[in-house]
């Protein structure tokens, strides 16, 4: 059964330790994620953006596809199911289909807005014991098609959101999503520090999880992170696997036109990215 985001996570605050989001596009993706996850006895959430949801045929066929793998999978570590920067319709649409944890990404909106808007969720998801992310000042790098600055995020506004009665708390500290740039300056642990000042327990989220330096990953850990967001870096193992089998010409062998087969190795390469991940953030066995 899927379960709210929010007692794995302050388990993972309290444990020093960060559960993995990992965002899914597909049925290997998420068959991949979910085995990991029980292999290494991790909680897991499994993050869906807007864009992966409409791919993957509406919510509905989302959330009926990780129900369905939760049952014959025999799936025993908790589970959330995630919408990942969502806009307040996304978020109302997911909360309808059956997801148990949603993102509502109202960092471009005026803070009054991304306030009220938040407000209103912080409502529906209590009443539903859903756990509701919310996100101030936005994240750099693309997050389907709208293009951030990588802002840091102003401790004040994050202590307005976080009062509201959110689970958790995507804050800007300098990440990126997607590769980050050679000329990156890292993540800005002052940031970091200056907003849990002023949020005190909340869970804190670091989104952009593909190729920041472990030594910064376990420091934001330290700092208040319980949740580290991954994507980019499933789809660059996933693509690079696939390539190779193809490029090796082994799908023009024998029974290489399968597609079970074709896509195996992406598979294998993605549990294999899941387990790096699961390892630095130290969530292994806290299932
Ligand atoms: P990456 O694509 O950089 O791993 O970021 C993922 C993310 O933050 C999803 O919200």
């Amino acid at each position: 059964m899927l379960v709210s985001a929010k007692e794995m996570l302050n388990k993972a605050r309290d444990g020093k330790y960060a559960v993995g989001q990992f965002n899914i596009n597909n049925l290997e993706w998420t068959k991949s994620i979910l085995q990991t996850a029980e292999e290494l006895k991790s909680p897991v959430i499994l993050g869906v953006s807007e864009g992966a949801g409409k791919y993957m045929c509406g919510y509905k066929t989302v959330v009926g596809m990780v129900n369905g793998m939760l049952e014959e999978m025999k799936i025993t570590v908790p589970v959330a199911l995630h919408l990942d920067h969502g806009s307040y319709e996304g978020a109302l649409a997911c909360i309808a289909a059956g997801f148990s944890s949603i993102m509502f990404d109202g960092s471009h909106y005026a803070i009054d807005e991304n306030v009220a808007k938040t407000s209103e969720l912080v409502k529906i998801c209590n009443e539903k014991g859903l756990s509701l992310e919310a996100e101030v000042g936005a994240i750099g790098g693309e997050e389907d098609g709208v293009i951030g600055k990588g802002e840091c995020a102003d401790p004040a506004e994050c202590k307005k959101i976080a009062d509201l009665g959110v689970t958790m708390l995507a804050a800007g500290i300098g990440n990126i999503h997607g590769k980050y740039p050679d000329n990156w300056e890292g993540l800005s642990f002052t940031t970091l520090e200056a907003v849990k000042k002023e949020v005190g327990n909340m869970p804190l989220v670091l989104h952009g999880g593909t190729g920041i330096p472990e030594e910064q990953v376990k420091k934001a850990i330290s700092l208040g992170v319980a949740k580290v967001n991954v994507n980019t870096e499933c789809q660059l193992s996933f693509a690079a696997a696939t390539r190779k089998y193809i490029e090796e010409g082994k799908d023009l062998q024998g029974k290489g036109f399968d597609p079970r087969k074709l896509l195996a190795p992406g598979a294998e390469a993605i549990k294999a990215t899941v387990k790096e991940k699961m390892e630095m953030f130290g969530s292994i066995g806290k299932a």
